[in-house]
C-alpha cells in the first residue's frame, strides 16, 4: 500500500481567503498546508488592509499557512519576508507563475521566467539575506516547455525550501495539459525537494499521480479543492463528500462571509462557490442558476435551499472544465 503524500491547498487570489481557509480547515482534514494567495508589495511598502486581513496571525491561528509574494524586486521582497518572518512565518513562497497579463507586463509573476539572468540576479539577492526559507511557485516557460532547463539551472543554484511546479507556460494559462513529462524529467536534473500542481481533480488520479512520480514530496491541489472540498481528505483515507458534509460547508461558509463581509461581497463570494460546487450535483442546472445570478442574499439562499434539498449528490463530485 503506497503512502499519502502531503497535500497544499493551492493559492486562488479572489477565492481561499481568511475566512475560507478557516472554514474550511474547520470542516475538512487532509491539507497540511494552506499556501495564501499573493500579496504584492508596492512603493510605499505598506500592506494593504485586504493583505493584512490575509496574513495576519490572528485569522490564521490553528492552521499551518505559507504567504506568497509577488514582486520582482529583491528589495521588495525582503521587506514583505521581514514582515512576515516577524509574524511569525517561517516559510514565504515567491510566485513566478501568475499568467495574468496585468502582472506579466511588468515583469512579475510568470514575467521573470523570461528572463533568466535577471531571475538570477534577484534570488540571489534575495537568497543573500533572507530571514526565512523560501519556496517557489513556478511555471515551465512563458513561450515554451523548452525553456525550463535554463531555468531549472538558476534555481539549482539556490536552497530552495520546495519547488512547486505547475508545468505549463504561461502562453497556455490554465488550459491545454500539463506538461508532465517535464516534470518528470527534472527527477534527473534537480536536486530540489519537488512538489507537483496540476490538474489532479479526483483522489485516484493523486494517488496514479504519485506512484508514477516518486520524485514528488507533496501534491499541491487547486480548482479540484474548490469543487469537491473533500478531495485532500479522501486522498488521505477519510470519508468522501457527502451531501450532508457539502451542506455543512456551505453554510458555515456563507455565515461566516455575511459575518465579515457586506452583502454584495458576499454575494460575489458564494456565486463562486456555488459555480466551484456545480460539479457535486447532476440536473440541477436550473438552482445553480439562480444563485450563480441571485442579486440578493433571500434569492441565493433559496436556491440552495432547493438544491441541497432536491438534488442528489453527483457520483464522481469532481472539477472539470464546463463547471
Ligand atoms: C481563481 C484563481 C486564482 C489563483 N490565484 C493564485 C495566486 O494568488 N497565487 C498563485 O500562485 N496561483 C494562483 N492560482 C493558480 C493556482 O494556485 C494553481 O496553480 C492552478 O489552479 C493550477 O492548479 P489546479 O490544476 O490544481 O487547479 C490561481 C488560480 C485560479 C483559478
Amino acid at each position: 500500500m503506497s503512502v499519502s503524500l502531503p497535500i497544499y491547498f493551492a493559492p486562488m487570489e479572489g477565492v481561499t481567503d481568511a475566512v475560507y481557509r478557516r472554514v474550511h480547515h474547520a470542516h475538512f482534514m487532509g491539507i497540511d498546508k494552506y499556501f495564501i494567495p499573493f500579496i504584492s508589495p508596492t512603493q510605499n511598502l505598506v500592506l494593504t488592509p485586504r493583505e493584512r486581513n490575509n496574513v495576519s496571525p490572528e485569522v490564521n491561528a490553528g492552521l499551518r499557512v505559507v504567504p506568497q509574494v509577488l514582486t520582482k524586486k529583491a528589495d521588495h521582497f525582503l521587506w514583505a519576508a521581514q514582515l512576515l518572518h516577524d509574524m511569525g512565518y517561517d516559510e514565504i513562497n515567491l510566485n513566478i507563475g501568475c499568467p495574468s497579463g496585468t502582472v506579466t507586463a511588468k515583469g512579475k509573476g510568470a514575467g521573470m521566467l523570461l528572463r533568466p539572468d535577471d531571475l538570477d540576479a534577484f534570488l540571489g539577492e534575495v537568497f543573500a539575506h533572507t530571514p526565512a526559507r523560501i519556496s517557489i511557485k513556478t511555471r515551465i516557460g512563458f513561450f515554451s516547455p523548452d525553456e525550463f532547463d535554463a531555468l531549472l539551472a538558476v534555481f539549482n543554484r539556490y536552497p530552495v525550501h520546495e519547488l512547486i511546479i505547475h508545468p505549463r507556460t504561461r502562453e497556455q494559462y490554465y488550459k491545454g495539459t500539463p506538461h508532465r513529462d517535464v516534470y518528470a524529467a527534472c527527477r534527473e536534473k534537480t536536486r530540489l525537494p519537488l512538489i507537483y500542481n496540476g490538474d489532479l481533480f479526483t483522489a485516484d488520479a493523486c494517488r496514479t499521480f504519485a506512484v508514477n512520480h516518486p520524485e514528488t514530496r507533496a501534491l499541491m491541489l487547486g480548482r479540484g479543492m474548490l469543487a469537491n472540498p473533500a478531495l485532500a481528505q479522501t486522498y488521505a483515507g477519510g470519508a468522501p463528500l457527502t451531501r450532508e458534509s457539502l451542506k455543512a460547508f456551505h453554510d458555515d461558509l456563507f455565515a461566516a462571509y455575511r459575518e465579515a463581509y457586506h452583502t454584495s461581497a458576499v454575494l460575489g463570494r458564494m456565486r463562486e462557490v456555488a459555480k466551484n460546487i456545480a460539479c457535486c450535483f447532476e440536473g440541477a442546472d436550473k438552482p445553480l442558476k439562480a444563485a450563480r445570478k441571485a442579486s440578493s442574499i433571500a434569492v441565493y439562499e433559496d436556491a440552495m435551499e432547493r438544491l441541497f434539498g432536491d438534488y442528489a449528490l453527483s457520483a464522481n463530485p469532481c472539477f472539470s472544465e464546463r463547471s
